[in-house]
């Protein structure tokens, strides 16, 4: 099956009535089809934005034109059919969907209606996360839980009683109290995100098939037949609404019941609040859209209803959703897109990088028009070809990835991608590498220019040798012109030279020769990490300087010796001796340093890190410093012989936390890391600062 046409469907007098209910059958055949892959088969064909995208378009075309209405559309149901696997349950109350805000102005119009029906100037609303995970309906008779049931088609679900006992934060049964003789509470079943990168692991290890997001590694974990595979997995769940409550009468608001659920030992979110009118409600969603990344489930956007129950039954129901309640939903994180093309890119060690040229696509608030795909393994495990629909997600500031291609939608003149045999840019052979994987061109930075670009944007960047100025168009015209060859030309540039550049004023021309001076008095670190050897990082470049002291220490040390010093091992070792043992790089060195380039030695330093205050301590840095830059903060502690990481992880023994720490130090707070304030650093680290 192919979608006959993208984008809006643009429904207009000028459309005759019979394409229309072609349309209207085909959008009805799509949604149905996708609801049964979503609702029943766990494994959806396309993004949620898409669905609700063809939706909307029935939904308006069914609004416009009546006579078109028929009592099974797929906008009158809800959720998919029922797998047979499981018994059927009749839900005592329906379980509806919700309507969805996707605007500002929609949840404006949202609370203006309720104003009006209530006669009151702006409504108030519980508002609530909006979980993404499954429905689910949990009955409990005498305190007893009795049944568990999806949603299935929203009137009769799937008996999963069995799988949800299996739940371990869901009481089996309510506490020594008071309590309703028949309560039915409705909730979401979640699988946290860690516990879904560690499921889809071991389904990798085990050859198994991976799930593609959290919502449907939770719906195939709970449908199982066998309960104890459903015990093995970690699920949640969070209760969200009282549908029944017999024998005993609970709080007259939505936000009261939910407290009162969370006493009764059901398990309660407690980010939720109550807000009035539409301030409230987009304050609310701003806070959330702000955490929505730290958060350790997925939610697809905030849920607001009307608060008190009294209200909510005179505003009562349309066909299949409440009146009383709106689904704001964050902008889509997925998208369908064309792949217009693949180029491969070279970068600075040479490695061969494909990456997908997009059809422009909104997405996670950006429009994205590429995406690496990585290496030709990732290519071949997400199947794209150029000319496929894929998926494309973009989640907080992650950079866009393809999460699969569609392949129902691969058109006939789709072509698979074909590494080439040689360097893009300069026609070198290329050579895969051990890793069986990486595919890199044998130019090196004397023949190819791609990476004699990058090697110099690598060497004047603000870590290395931190010339300002020189960016990127400005080294592409100096390689390109052939004005210089080699990081060490730079230095010998003059006047003239700089101003024979496209763009160039004389006064800018002057900064960057300053600048280039300013560059000249350095440190080893800072000129072993500026000269891109392979593995060797900004830390390896400060422990290998401190522990040799000088640069000829380092050029003539063994892979052995290399070996010795902690943190290196036979990889960066290996990759340290091949560029000294390379002519062109012993070369291009002394040329750097007979163009002036000067740091200061420490002769037959051969320090050992133990020797340090910092040695053996991993710190991570978080939030803003006030006296310092965080590179200030990290040369400090490198200086003292600690190593300084990105990420928080077992390892690290030590987390700097200046202004506005977030995800990092709430991960320490959970390892138990000690956690220093700027203050604590700056005496930590004090006696080394004169
Ligand atoms: S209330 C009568 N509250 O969203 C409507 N639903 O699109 C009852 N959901 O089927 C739904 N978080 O699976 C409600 N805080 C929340 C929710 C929530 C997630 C799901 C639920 C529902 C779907 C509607």
């Amino acid at each position: 099956m192919r979608y006959r046409r993208k984008g809006k469907f643009p429904v207009s007098q000028t459309i005759c009535e019979r394409n229309l209910r072609g349309r209207v059958a085909w959008l009805r055949k799509e949604l149905n089809r996708h609801a049964h892959a979503y609702h029943t088969l766990d494994a959806p064909l396309i993004p949620d934005a898409e669905y609700d995208r063809l939706f909307r378009e029935l939904q308006r075309i069914e609004e416009r034109y009546p006579a078109l209405l028929v009592s099974d559309s797929p906008t009158h149901r809800v959720g998919g059919g029922l797998l047979s696997r499981f018994e059927p349950v009749r839900h005592a109350i329906p379980m509806r969907s919700l309507q969805n805000a996707l605007s500002p102005a929609e949840v404006e119009a949202f609370d203006r209606r309720i104003a009006e029906s209530l006669a009151v100037s702006e409504g108030v609303y519980s508002a609530e996360l909006k979980f993404d995970g499954l429905a689910v309906s949990l009955r409990y008779e005498d305190g007893n839980l009795i049944r568990a049931a999806t949603r299935g088609d929203g009137l009769a679900g799937e008996d999963v009683t069995a799988n949800i006992r299996a739940i371990r934060g869901i009481p089996p049964y309510l506490p020594d109290m008071p309590v309703p003789s028949v309560l039915e509470v409705r909730g979401e079943v979640l699988m946290f995100k860690a516990d879904f990168v560690r499921l889809n692991e071991q389904q990798r290890r085990e050859g198994l098939k991976e799930f593609s997001n959290p919502r449907n590694a939770a719906a195939g974990s709970l449908r199982q037949k066998d309960a104890r595979i459903t015990a093995k997995r970690a699920l949640h769940f969070f209760a969200y609404s009282v549908a029944l409550a017999e024998g005993l009468a609970l709080p007259p608001t939505q936000s009261d019941t939910l407290g009162c659920l969370k006493g009764l030992g059901i398990p309660v979110c407690d980010r939720h609040r109550v807000v009035r009118g539409v301030s409230g409600m987009m304050g609310f969603f701003q806070d959330v859209q702000a955490e929505r990344e730290q958060l350790p489930y997925e939610i697809d956007g905030v849920v607001y209803k009307v608060d008190a129950f009294q209200e909510q039954d005179k505003l009562g129901f349309l066909s299949r959703v409440p009146r009383f309640a709106v689904a704001h939903k964050f902008a889509p994180q997925e998208a369908l897109t064309k792949v217009l093309g693949i180029d491969v890119q070279v970068g600075r060690t040479g490695v061969l990088t494909p990456v997908a040229r997009l059809q422009a696509i909104f997405v996670g608030g950006v429009t994205v028009t590429n995406a690496t795909l990585h290496n030709e393994d990732e290519i071949r495990r997400k199947d794209v070809w150029i000319g496929d629909t894929v998926i494309v997600r973009r989640a907080g500031d992650v950079i866009p990835e393809i999460l699969a291609s569609v392949s129902e939608r691969r058109p006939k003149d789709a072509r698979p991608f074909v590494m080439p045999q040689e360097c893009p840019v300069c026609g070198a052979p290329v050579a895969r590498e051990e890793d069986g994987i990486a595919v890199r061109c044998s130019g090196g930075w004397m023949r190819c220019a791609a990476q004699k670009k990058s090697g110099l944007q690598h060497f004047v960047s603000r870590k290395a040798m931190d010339v300002e100025g020189l960016g990127e168009q400005l080294i592409e015209q100096l390689v390109d012109k052939g004005v210089i060859n080699n990081v060490s030309d730079l230095y010998r540039l003059d006047m003239d030279g700089w101003c024979s550049l496209a763009r160039m004023a004389e006064k800018s021309a002057r900064n960057i020769m300053e600048a280039l001076q300013r560059s000249r008095q350095t440190t080893l670190a800072r000129f072993l990490y500026a000269l891109g050897i392979r593995h060797v990082g900004e830390s390896t470049a400060h422990t290998l300087a401190d522990y040799f002291g000088t640069l000829t220490a380092i050029a003539g040390a063994t892979a052995a010796q290399l070996c010795e010093v902690t943190d290196v091992g036979p990889v960066v070792a290996a990759s340290v001796r091949a560029f000294w043992d390379n002519p062109d790089n012993v070369r291009l060195v002394e040329a750097l340093k007979s163009g002036g380039i000067t740091w200061e030695e420490r002769a037959g330093a051969r320090q050992d890190d133990a020797v340090l205050p910092l040695s053996g301590r991993v710190f991570v840095l978080t939030g803003t410093l006030e006296s310092m830059t965080r590179e200030d903060a990290a040369e400090r502690i490198q200086r003292m012989g600690g190593r300084v990481s990105g990420v928080v992880s077992a390892r690290t023994t030590d987390v700097v936390a200046g202004q506005n720490a977030g995800s990092k130090l709430r991960k320490a707070e959970q390892l138990g890391i000690a956690i220093l304030g700027e203050s604590d650093f700056l005496q930590l680290t004090h006696h080394d600062q004169n």
